[in-house]
C-alpha cells in the first residue's frame, strides 16, 4: 500500500520532528475557524462569528478586510470563486465571481498589442489592456444576498476601519513591493505611467517596512460607499466611473456598460472518490479543479494497482505524480476554457476510464517551449471558513499577478486586476506563469479567462473532512493536491502535510520544480529517471489555507507559514 512509510520518506525528509505544541500558524478550535493569509482578516472572520454570524458572513468580511490588507494579492478589483457546503441542506454551491473581458477584448486587438510591445513590459500583464471586469464585488454581493444572516453594510464595517486605522505590513507585502519596484527599475516608462501605485502602496521606492501601519483612506471611502448606497457604485456609479478612466488612461478600452453587464454564475461543481473520500471542487472557468481530480484518477488507479515497495528509490510515486501533473497540465492547455464560449470535455477529462488511458499510454513529451521564469507567489489569497453549524467555505480570490496591472482605480485607491494575461493572448507563448494555453481560452468580448484556483472540500462519510485551497497561479493545483494527498493518503497531521517539501510540474517547461532544495536522494532518483526529469533552479510554491475537521469536533486551521498568515477561531 502506497502508505506512510512510502510518504515519510519521499515528502517528508525535511519535515521537522513534531514539536509538542503547534506553532502559531496552527489554531484548534470547537467553535468555528477562519483561515486566510492575513492574520487581520481572519480575526475580522473570527469576530464575525463571535457575533452570530454564519460562515457567509465570515467569509465576506473576511474578502473585504483582505481588500484593505493584501492589495498586492486581492480586492475588488479582483475576481474568484467559492465553493461552499450547506450543512442544512447538505449540499454544495459553486460561484465564479472571475472577470469577463471587456467587449474592445478582441484577438485581433491583442495579437496588435502584442506585436506593437516589443521589448516593452507585455501589454496582457501591465496597463488598461491588462484589466478584466471585476467581479469581486458582484460575488460577494450575491453571496450575501443567498445565504449570509447579516446586512452587506456590517459585514464591510470592519474592512473600513482596518483601512482607516492601518493594518501591519508583512513581509510578504515588502517583498512584493519589492518585486514591483523591480518592474519600474526595468522599464522606467512604468514611473510615468503607472504614478500612482508607485507615489502611494511602493512609497516613491521606499516601501512601507514589516511592523508598520498602513492606511487607506482612499480605499475606505470606497467602502464606506459601498456600505451606505450598495454595489451600484461599483457597477454603475462613481466608482464604476473611475475604473473605466483609469483603464482608458492606461490604455484599454473599459466601458461603463462592461461594468453594468458584470454577471455572477453559479456552477456545478466537479465531484470524485479517491480511497474512501470524495473530494468536491471548482469547475471551469477554472482549470483547478479538472486538473486536481484528473491527476486524483491517475493517483488513485496507480494506488490500487502497484504495491509500492518500501521507499521512494524502488518505487515509481514521483514518477507517477510527475507523469500525472504533465497529463492534466498538457489537457489544460488543450481544452480548457470559459465553458459559457465552448463545450468542454470535463466528463471525460475527469473521468476513471480516461485516466486508465493515459496510465495505459505512460507517455507525454513536451514540445520544445523553452523554459520561462514561473513567478513568486504574490497575487491571489485564499481563505477557509468554517462553523459550529456545519457550514464551510472556500474562497479563492485575486487580481493575478502582483499588484495586478499596476493601474489604481482614483481616488479610491483600488488597484486593478491583470486577469487578462490569463486568456491565451499570444498563441503558443507561455503566459506570466509560464503556461502554454490553447485555443478554449483564446481572448474574446465577454469570456472569463481560464484560472488555477482550486477551492476545494473533502468529505469522509458525507460529512467534511477538510477543506483547502491556495494561491500561487498554476501551482496552485499542486500544492492543494500535495497537502491533500498528505492528509487523506499519508495520515500527516496538518502541521506535517503544510511543510513537507512539495513539487510542481505543469508539462511545459519540462521541469520539475520544488519549493526547497529536494532531498539529495530523490534529486539523483529524478535525475537517472527515464525519461530524466530536470529539475528546476527555482524553489517555488503556492501558498496553502486549510481546515481539518477532527471526528472530535475540533476545527484544525492552518494558515502556511510560506505566507505569514494565521488562522483565529471566535471566543466562543
Ligand atoms: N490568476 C491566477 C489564476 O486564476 O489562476
Amino acid at each position: 500500500m502506497l502508505s506512510k512509510r512510502l510518504c515519510h520518506l519521499l515528502l517528508a525528509a525535511l519535515v521537522p520532528a513534531l514539536l509538542a505544541a503547534d506553532p502559531p500558524w496552527i489554531v484548534r478550535s470547537q467553535t468555528g475557524m477562519v483561515a486566510a493569509d492575513s492574520p487581520e482578516a481572519s480575526q475580522v472572520g473570527a469576530e464575525i462569528l463571535e457575533q452570530g454570524g454564519n460562515a457567509f458572513d465570515a467569509a465576506i468580511a473576511t474578502s473585504f478586510a483582505l481588500a484593505v490588507a493584501r492589495p498586492e494579492s486581492t480586492g475588488l478589483g479582483g475576481g474568484g470563486f467559492m465553493l461552499a457546503y450547506l450543512a442544512k441542506e447538505r449540499r454544495f454551491v459553486a460561484l465564479d465571481f472571475r472577470e469577463m473581458a471587456p467587449a474592445a477584448a478582441t484577438r485581433a486587438r491583442y495579437e496588435k498589442l502584442t506585436t506593437g510591445a516589443g521589448d516593452g513590459p507585455p501589454p496582457s500583464i501591465y496597463g488598461g489592456n491588462a484589466v478584466g471586469i471585476p467581479g469581486q464585488l458582484a460575488g460577494l454581493v450575491e453571496i450575501q444576498r443567498r445565504f449570509a444572516t447579516k446586512p452587506l453594510a456590517e459585514l464591510v464595517e470592519p474592512a473600513i476601519r482596518l483601512a482607516e486605522t492601518g493594518f501591519t505590513v508583512d513581509e510578504h507585502l515588502q517583498r512584493a513591493c519589492r518585486e514591483a519596484l523591480a518592474d519600474y527599475t526595468n522599464w522606467p516608462q512604468l514611473k510615468e505611467r503607472h504614478a500612482q501605485l508607485y507615489e502611494s502602496l511602493l512609497g516613491s521606492g521606499e516601501p512601507a517596512k514589516p511592523g508598520d501601519k498602513l492606511k487607506r483612506p482612499d480605499l475606505a471611502k470606497a467602502l464606506t460607499l459601498i456600505a451606505e448606497q450598495g454595489p451600484d457604485v461599483f457597477y454603475r456609479g462613481p466608482i464604476a466611473a473611475a475604473i473605466v478612466r483609469a483603464v482608458r488612461i492606461a490604455g484599454g478600452e473599459m466601458m461603463m456598460i462592461d461594468l453594468e453587464g458584470y454577471r455572477v454564475r453559479e456552477r456545478e461543481p466537479l465531484r470524485a472518490t479517491y480511497g474512501g473520500y470524495e473530494i468536491v471542487t471548482m469547475p471551469p472557468p477554472s482549470s483547478g479543479g479538472v486538473c486536481l481530480l484528473e491527476t486524483l484518477n491517475i493517483l488513485s488507479l496507480v494506488r490500487e494497482r502497484i504495491q509500492y515497495p518500501p521507499g521512494w528509490r524502488g518505487s515509481g510515486y514521483p514518477r507517477n505524480l510527475i507523469q500525472a501533473l504533465k497529463h492534466a497540465f498538457a489537457d489544460r492547455a488543450r481544452w480548457l476554457g470559459d465553458p459559457d464560449f465552448a463545450s468542454l470535455p470535463v466528463q471525460r477529462l475527469t473521468s476513471r476510464a480516461y485516466a486508465e488511458e493515459l496510465l495505459a499510454r505512460n507517455a507525454v513529451t513536451p514540445d520544445d517551449f523553452g523554459s520561462t521564469q514561473l513567478p513568486d507567489d504574490r497575487g491571489t489569497s485564499h481563505f477557509c471558513v468554517a462553523d459550529k453549524d456545519g457550514n464551510v467555505v472556500a474562497l479563492t480570490e485575486t487580481i493575478n499577478g502582483v499588484f495586478g496591472s499596476l493601474v489604481i482605480a482614483e481616488p479610491y485607491g483600488i488597484p486593478l486586476n491583470n486577469q487578462m494575461d490569463d486568456f491565451t493572448t499570444s498563441a503558443g507563448k507561455p503566459n506570466l506563469f509560464g503556461l502554454i494555453q490553447g485555443e478554449a481560452n483564446a481572448v474574446g468580448p465577454a469570456k472569463r479567462p481560464l484560472s488555477s484556483m482550486t477551492p476545494t472540500i473533502v468529505l469522509k462519510d458525507n460529512r467534511p473532512a477538510l477543506v483547502l485551497g491556495a494561491s500561487g497561479g498554476p501551482r496552485i493545483i499542486t500544492s492543494v493536491l500535495q497537502v491533500l494527498l498528505n492528509v487523506i493518503e499519508f495520515d500527516m497531521s496538518m502541521e506535517e502535510a503544510m511543510t513537507a517539501v512539495r513539487l510542481h510540474h505543469q508539462w511545459k517547461p519540462d521541469e520539475v520544480y520544488f519549493d526547497r532544495e529536494p532531498p539529495a536522494e530523490l534529486a539523483e532518483w529524478l535525475k537517472n529517471a527515464k525519461p530524466a526529469c530536470k529539475i528546476s533552479t527555482q524553489r517555488k510554491t503556492g501558498v496553502v489555507q486549510a481546515i481539518q475537521f477532527l471526528d472530535d469536533g475540533t476545527f484544525v486551521g492552518a494558515s502556511d507559514p510560506r505566507r505569514g498568515g494565521r488562522p483565529a477561531a471566535p471566543a466562543r
